[in-house]
């Protein structure tokens, strides 16, 4: 598996979770749970599919990430920062405070065990180790920048952007706004930086055109229709 070679280069592997030691029966029933809340919200919990879509698969065009396949664990630790204010977004507050400990944990886990939006295994496989020195976005995805201390993104988000283990998010195909939008959030320190602060140190260290060129490289990966502005072989949704 591709994932632990780029996992032992991350310090952040010590964090990954507990979610292993659950039993397989009681996360499909806690799955099970979540998707009826993702559907028709519960209580004063609103439906998530209204923006998150049916499958988890967002709407990139209002900004909506989706959630299919990443991590439960880091769903969680996402929707605990809504709350807590730590990451700061007016839609999302409103929606994580109205949910308590076991329906963010039974959405996490429902999330998670949906499919993501791309093929993992063929996008897994797309590297672009020798970009053209123009092309800064793949540039930073797959070599980083060591003049201003900016490590690979793959290194952490696996080759392609699929995300690794439970508290490393995909990032290939989320929208190009979005991915900025969050980049920004940890330069302006809006966003909570995350296990071991490594989020924040990196956005910190980029500028805002790399910021805008590695998140479009993310946001074309996955869709072979862009492969002339970026060449991706095999991939496909
Ligand atoms: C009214 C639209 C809306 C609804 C309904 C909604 N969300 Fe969201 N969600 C958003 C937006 C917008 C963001 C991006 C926030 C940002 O930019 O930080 C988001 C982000 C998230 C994230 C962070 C994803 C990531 O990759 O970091 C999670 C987790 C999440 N939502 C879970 C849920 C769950 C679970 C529900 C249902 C209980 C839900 N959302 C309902 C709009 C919505
Ligand atoms: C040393 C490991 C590491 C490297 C290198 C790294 N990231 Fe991350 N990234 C993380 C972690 C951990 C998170 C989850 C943060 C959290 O839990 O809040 C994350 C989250 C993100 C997110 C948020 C995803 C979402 O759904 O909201 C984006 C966007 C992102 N990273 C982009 C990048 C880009 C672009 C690069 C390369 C310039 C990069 N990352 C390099 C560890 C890393």
């Amino acid at each position: 598996m591709t994932w632990k070679i780029h996992f032992g280069n991350c310090a952040a592997g010590l964090v990954i979770g507990s979610a292993l030691a659950m039993g397989a029966p009681v996360l499909a029933q806690t799955a099970e749970q979540g998707g009826t809340i993702a559907a028709s919200g519960s209580g004063a919990v609103l439906a998530c599919v209204t923006c998150h879509g049916q499958h988890g698969e967002g709407m990139a065009a209002a900004g909506f990430p989706y959630l299919a396949g990443q991590g439960s664990a880091y769903l969680a630790a996402q929707l605990a920062a809504f709350a807590s204010g730590a990451r700061n977004n007016p839609v999302m507050a409103p929606i994580a405070k109205s949910m308590n400990a076991d329906q963010i944990k039974a959405v996490a886990a429902y999330y998670a065990s949906l499919p993501p939006v791309f093929d993992a295994k063929t996008l897994s496989g797309h590297l672009d180790t020798q970009p053209p020195k123009t092309a800064t976005g793949a540039w930073l995805a797959n070599r980083g920048d060591w003049s201003r201390d900016v490590p690979a993104c793959i290194q952490c988000h696996g080759p392609g952007g699929v995300g690794v283990g439970q508290n490393f998010p995909a990032i290939a195909g989320q929208s190009a706004a979005y991915i900025k939008g969050q980049l920004l959030a940890w330069k302006q320190q809006k966003r909570d930086p995350g296990p071991l602060g490594l989020m924040g140190e990196i956005a910190q260290r980029m500028d805002e055109a790399q910021i805008t060129a590695v998140a479009d490289y993310f946001a074309a990966l996955p869709q072979p229709a862009k492969a002339a502005a970026t060449p991706v072989q095999g991939a496909k949704r």
